[in-house]
């Protein structure tokens, strides 16, 4: 109950102290706000970047707001927001703390469209032509995204080494969309791009890749749309 009264003032402070033209990340320079990002969501009604200067996103708030994010402004990405979700990543739990993961960070625009471009051309998914047309993206693979990130784990690793990596991944998803940023996870790129990753990603012979992950400031229209929860399809409770 406290806990409730405390986010429910936490919004309220928000609202009270929110830019109602728009929405601030700590760093920002000066001048106008940026636009809101997402339409307001399902869950809370203040829209799913609603963002005000010098507030912290509750997680609770950044689990029921973040979305997938597949369209981006051209802005990169500042080195220090980056490291910020790196950090995040790594204060993952992982099984016996063996942290198995290795984050590689690609900002380089020509590169990331090479493959982008590429690994499209091998994706084999008749949603990816309908997409690319409803977003007005170059690539339908990375999204035309000024930073992809990729996870890699040891060939040889435990069997929760995946696990571990994904726990890393949703720590990094839920900072940066604390930070105003936008995200997507690219399972495409480690289904079609086993071959080509490498090419641009100095990965070791012992590692594998696991997960592709963009990173960039949102654009209104590529907000994924908050999806239906089906509590009763997904839990049970044992008696
Ligand atoms: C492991 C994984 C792989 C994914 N691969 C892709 C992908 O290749 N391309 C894409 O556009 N979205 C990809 N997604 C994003 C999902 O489509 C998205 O998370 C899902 O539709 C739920 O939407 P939400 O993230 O907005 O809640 C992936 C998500 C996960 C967790």
């Amino acid at each position: 109950m406290f806990f409730l009264v405390a986010e429910i003032q936490q919004v309220v402070e928000w609202v009270k102290l929110g830019d109602p033209s728009g929405w601030r990340v700590d760093g920002d320079p000066p001048g106008p706000p940026r636009a809101f990002a997402a339409a307001p969501s399902k869950h809370n009604g203040f829209g799913a970047y609603f963002r005000c200067p010098g507030k912290k996103m509750q997680v609770s708030q950044a689990v029921e707001t973040r979305h997938t994010v597949r369209k981006y402004q051209t802005t990169p990405v500042p080195r220090h927001l980056i490291e910020q979700l790196l950090n995040a990543a790594l204060m993952a739990p992982s099984a016996r703390n063996q942290q198995p993961w290795k984050f590689y960070v690609l900002s380089d625009a020509q590169k990331i469209a090479q493959l982008g471009t590429a690994i499209e051309k091998l994706a084999i998914n008749p949603n990816l032509a309908q997409r690319k047309e409803n977003l007005h993206v170059e690539n339908v693979i990375f999204y035309d995204a000024p930073t992809v990130l990729f996870v890699t784990r040891p060939k040889e690793a435990s069997v929760f080494a995946e696990l571990d990596c994904g726990l890393a991944v949703q720590n990094l998803l839920l900072t940066a969309h604390s930070l105003g940023l936008g995200t997507c996870p690219v399972g495409l790129a480690r289904m079609y791009g086993k071959e080509l990753v490498p090419q641009y990603v100095p990965l070791r012979a012992d590692e594998e890749f696991v997960l592709a992950i963009t990173v960039g400031y949102p654009v209104p229209a590529g907000v994924n749309p908050a999806h239906p929860i089906d509590t009763a399809a997904h839990v049970q409770w044992i008696e």
